[in-house]
């Protein structure tokens, strides 16, 4: 799968005047200024979920960070919108350089998305971040399974949802009750990697 389509829709003048700004940068974030490196690790994302040979799809991305994965599945013709806080402006700015979607919305613990005027064919959320409450704590079975019951009101039939998530501080994925959850809900697991293939069991 070329990057080209991706890559022509970019203006370059811009994009160099960002990188500029961000690269003595110290946060963190700023890696993400390196355009390039994050369009070809969100290619394999694209790859493993075969989105570059599929007809055109609804996709909610949440936690869509700059929008590297947002940006290729538009140049593929896919219907693509993110969802993420607006906690980054460096976010904002590659958003805004790339032309995609994005509103801004904190996920919270027990608390539902908010409406969206249609149904997704997928929801993603790569190095999921947003599953960690106000004291820093990962989420358990109870915040996962109205989070999940939640994503169901936005899944179009035959819907599928992946999550590929961060490890928590003690390296871990999930806790062993976590997982039964995500089982009981239909998903298939490898390690990081949660995909909700047929939808949500509940
Ligand atoms: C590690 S970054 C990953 C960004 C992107 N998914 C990627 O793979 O390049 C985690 C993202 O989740 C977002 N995030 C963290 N907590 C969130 C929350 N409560 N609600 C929405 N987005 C959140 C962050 O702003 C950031 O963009």
């Amino acid at each position: 799968m070329s990057l080209a389509r991706a890559r022509a829709g970019i203006d370059q003048r811009k994009l160099r005047e960002i990188q500029e700004r961000y690269a003595r940068s110290t946060a963190g974030y700023s890696k993400y200024a390196d355009v390039d490196r994050w369009l070809r690790l969100s290619r394999e994302c694209v790859q493993d979920l075969q989105l570059h040979r599929a007809p055109p799809q609804r996709v909610l991305d949440l936690g869509c960070g700059g929008g590297f994965f947002l940006l290729l599945l538009q140049s593929l013709g896919h219907d693509a919108l993110g969802l993420d806080t607006d906690r980054v402006p460096l976010y904002g700015e590659l958003t805004q350089l790339f032309g995609v979607q994005r509103i801004i919305w904190r996920i919270k613990p027990r608390e539902p998305l908010p409406t969206f005027d249609q149904q997704f064919d997928w929801i993603t959320a790569f190095s999921v971040a947003f599953n960690v409450d106000a004291g820093d704590r990962p989420w358990d079975v109870p915040e996962w399974d109205f989070f999940l019951r939640d994503l169901q009101r936005h899944l179009a039939p035959s819907g599928k949802i992946y999550f590929a998530l961060n490890p928590n501080t003690g390296g871990k994925f999930y806790t062993r009750q976590v997982r039964d959850l995500f089982l009981q809900r239909g998903a298939e697991i490898e390690r990081e990697r949660i995909f909700f293939r047929n939808g949500l069991r509940l």
